[in-house]
């Protein structure tokens, strides 16, 4: 029998029978911290389902039994074990089991998939067992929330979302050239004047002339916000990846601050176009220490380890062009200007680990060279030159994010006239699905690769509904490319059957998803 959950476990073995739960039963925990903190996760989850009166938790077995059986520490890269066990049956109830609280969040996740609430309130389970481990540590969506603002209850959202495919990490775009989205209480400019934009180009930014939207597009999250967003994926054992793009993707900030900038370029403001600024940092002293201020702050807000410094798509013109950073370059012993980024990028690594935190950023961060301890998060699968197999043998660790598979931002059915306006591209349901995080990188170096991610970038995405038509059902291929691995041995029709299963929840929760070619 299939396991109706996406994505699928390892092992399900189902009797065809069924288990019954009382309405108003508890939830029992035992174990760590996190087997009370998944009862409460999944009493609450059972509520909103209906599951009425909301369910007690209580430490003990009960009907229905969550187990925390050990403590272990995070691995190097700040992962703990995710493999669960649940048994379903008429004699023992429902127990779950895992070693850690990531575990046990990842089954309650799998629990929520199998739970059917009845007429009265009753909870019904199929009865089976099931041994689930994720292939992949590293299982993301990222959000690009400088070019269309979302709220953090749209954040919020889109991190449960995530999660119910137990998926673990949510990387966050926080800033680009067309808007900073977080409040820097040093930088108190960033957020005023760096989130505004007074202007959007309207259409597709390849065509010309370009017609302008003269609504200004705004926002940003405080601090206070961040902090929310942070424990409320916390509770969800879902690791937030923050993304400050430098030096490139900064006119935002250079906006606000136009000493940050190399002052070749006139008429600095945030942008109000799609594509490749010119404006990139100056990268002088005052300009890094700005910088690490910046991070600072950062590192106060977020728990986690590891921390994008974007580094994708700097152009080198503006060092070229302007006489004080020949000087600087000069000065530093840089002998080409491609090597500012590099020599920027070691400095913030230093800076990083120093306060014992891991530096990721887009693969552009290999020219030039930078040390093997830095995370390398591979998009261009379309660069000839890129030889990122090398890299997970020099010791970087890998994240596969490849514009061929990953880039839910591309259209995703033909013809695409039909389709919503888009960047560009096409990338179909069973496209992402064939995503093979260790494609290309020789069995000797695999251990490189944490997993991978799938990107939202939103020049062309706007609402929250357009952004659910565009990550699902993709971002549910994406999932299970990257729990179960082995894209060899899968089959897309098995998945088409147990997707079908699984796309009334989204439903349910008003997902607007995509139909077309599921
Ligand atoms: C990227 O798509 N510029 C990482």
């Amino acid at each position: 029998m299939n396991a109706p959950i996406v994505p699928c476990p390892k092992s399900f073995k189902a009797t065809g029978g069924e288990v019954e739960i009382a309405a108003g039963s508890e939830i029992g925990f035992a174990g760590g911290s996190g087997a009370r903190a998944a009862a409460g996760l999944f009493a609450e989850y059972l509520q909103e389902a209906g599951f009425s009166p909301a369910p007690q938790v209580s430490e003990g077995t009960a009907r229905l039994t969550l187990v925390q059986t050990g403590d272990p520490k995070p691995d190097a890269e700040g992962f703990l074990p995710e493999a669960y066990e649940i048994e379903v049956s008429a004699a023992s109830g429902i127990v779950a089991k895992a070693e850690s609280a990531a575990g046990l969040a990842r089954a309650v996740q799998t629990l929520r998939q199998l739970s059917a609430v009845r007429e009265g309130g009753k909870l019904a389970l199929p009865e089976c067992r099931i041994e689930d481990a994720p292939a992949f540590r590293w299982r993301g969506l990222m959000l690009d929330v400088s070019r269309h603002f979302f709220s953090a209850d749209d954040v919020c959202r889109f991190i449960e979302l995530l999660a119910q495919h137990r998926m673990n990490v949510f990387h966050w775009h926080l800033t680009d050239d067309q808007g900073w989205r977080v409040e820097i209480k040093r930088y108190p400019k960033l957020a005023e004047v760096g989130s505004v934009r007074e202007r959007t180009i309207s259409g597709h930014h390849c065509t010309w002339p370009h017609v302008w939207d003269d609504t200004p597009h705004c926002g940003f999250y405080t601090q206070s916000d961040i902090r929310r967003v942070v424990e409320f994926a916390a509770r969800r054992h879902v690791a937030i990846v923050p993304e400050i793009d430098m030096p490139g993707h900064m006119e935002a900030a250079i906006a606000a601050y136009p000493e940050l900038g190399t002052g070749v370029f006139a008429d600095v403001k945030v942008r109000d176009r799609w594509g490749i600024s010119q404006n990139v940092l100056s990268l002088d002293d005052k300009c890094v220490e700005f910088c690490k201020g910046v991070w600072e702050e950062l590192f106060d807000l977020f728990p986690g380890r590891f921390f994008h410094i974007g580094g994708d798509e700097a152009p080198t013109k503006a060092w070229e062009e302007s006489a004080d950073c020949q000087r600087l370059m000069a000065l530093r012993g840089l002998d080409e200007p491609r090597k500012m980024q590099s020599w920027f990028t070691s400095e913030m690594q230093k800076f990083f680990a120093a306060h014992g935190r891991r530096l990721i950023g887009w693969d552009e961060i290999l020219e030039g060279g930078v040390e093997p301890s830095a995370a390398v998060m591979h998009w261009r699968s379309h660069h000839q030159n890129l030889d990122i197999a090398a890299a997970a043998k020099a010791g970087h660790k890998i994240v596969r994010a490849p514009t061929s598979h990953t880039y839910l931002d591309y259209y995703q059915a033909e013809p695409v006239s039909e389709e919503p306006l888009a960047i560009g591209g096409l990338l179909t349901l069973p496209g992402v699905w064939q995503f093979d995080p260790l494609a290309g990188i020789p069995q000797e170096a695999q251990g490189a690769v944490m997993g991978g991610q799938a990107q939202l970038w939103t020049e062309y995405i706007a609402t929250r509904d357009h952004l659910d038509y565009m990550a699902y059902p993709r971002a549910c291929a994406i999932a299970e490319s990257l729990w179960c691995g082995g894209a060899a041995a899968r089959k897309f029709a098995e998945f088409r059957v147990r997707l079908a299963a699984h796309l009334p929840r989204l439903a349910a929760q008003g997902v607007k998803y995509c139909r077309r070619g599921v």
